[in-house]
């Protein structure tokens, strides 16, 4: 697939997804019924973050991560979700920047705008903007946002650096980039490394820790750090695989350590003809 045939393929399964939380019954292992019961994106918020948020707000999650449990985000900062989804990252930003900030999502799939703003209406939250666009072009100013945020979306892009570029360029001179995402680490064999990632969702194919270090290094990103957040066993994935004609007993020594969620985090450097400005435009201090 081309990297606009990725993105149709995406569109298309986030479009299913988003009618799904309006439609299906019950939810069985976890909050997440948009995406079917799995291990990936069950059990990812605890109950003091969801317990204020609209029921399909939690039940439309898909990320691999929380972000916003890990991201240092403080009262009076801009905030952008790249995938924003069903909204649930973007409306717990909201609440932690309060009402001097603003969180942004950003998300290409009209039925999931349409979700995450009906969420938005629901938790009567006024500092919130999803914006419609593609993580590849993001519809927002050079140096305007002091947070990036995403869950499990940047593994679905065809193009990794021009996401990385474009989210540096958003950010303002000291900016922090604090993502989830679906990353391997080591060598995985090619035909496994398929079949796993086609469990895990990851369309266009996620990238190898060490790989994603670099493409954030090329980007211009400074003190870069992958933590990982939720490592994968083989025995996750047993049913799909063994349907798929794979010999899950043969394959799990293989892969076994491999796939994992993580937490990647980032920093804009602040050029020197930057400093003054930079420090005197800190939020809180020009009141
Ligand atoms: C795995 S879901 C994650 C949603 C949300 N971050 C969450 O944690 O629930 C991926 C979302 O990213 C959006 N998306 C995927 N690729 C995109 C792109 N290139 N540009 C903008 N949005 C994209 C999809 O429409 C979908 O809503």
């Amino acid at each position: 697939m081309d990297a606009s045939e990725v993105k149709e393929a995406v569109r298309e399964k986030y479009t299913a997804a988003a009618r799904a939380v309006n439609t299906a019954e019950g939810s069985c292992c976890g909050p997440s019924k948009a995406s079917g019961c799995d291990a990936i994106t069950s059990n990812l918020y605890d109950t003091t973050q969801t317990d204020a948020l609209p029921e399909t707000a939690v039940l439309a999650s898909l990320g691999c991560g929380n972000p916003t449990a890990l991201a240092q985000l403080s009262p009076g900062e801009t905030v952008l979700d790249l995938g924003s989804g069903g909204g649930i990252d973007v409306l717990l930003s909201a609440r932690r920047v309060g009402p001097t900030g603003k969180a942004y999502g950003l998300d290409m799939t009209d039925e999931m705008l349409a979700l995450a703003r009906e969420n938005q209406r629901k938790a009567g939250v006024e500092n919130v903007e999803f914006l419609k666009g593609e993580i590849e072009n993001i519809p927002l100013p050079d140096n305007s946002v002091d947070v990036i945020i995403s869950n499990c979306v940047i593994n679905l892009s065809g193009d990794k650096d021009r996401v990385l570029r474009e989210a540096i360029r958003v950010l303002k001179p000291g900016g922090r980039f604090a993502v989830s995402d679906v990353v391997t680490r080591g060598e995985v064999p090619a035909e496994m490394r398929e079949k796993v990632l086609l469990w895990v969702g990851c369309i266009a194919g996620a990238l190898r820790d060490k790989e994603y270090e670099d493409k954030l290094a090329k980007a211009g990103f400074q003190s870069i750090g992958i933590e990982p957040t939720r490592v994968y066993a083989v025995e996750d994935a047993r049913e799909l695989l063994a349907g798929k004609g794979v010999d899950v007993d043969a394959l799990a020594p293989l892969v076994e350590g491999k796939f994992m969620s993580a937490f990647i985090r980032a920093v804009k450097p602040v050029k020197e003809t930057e400093k003054t400005t930079a420090t005197c435009c800190a939020p809180g201090c020009c009141g």
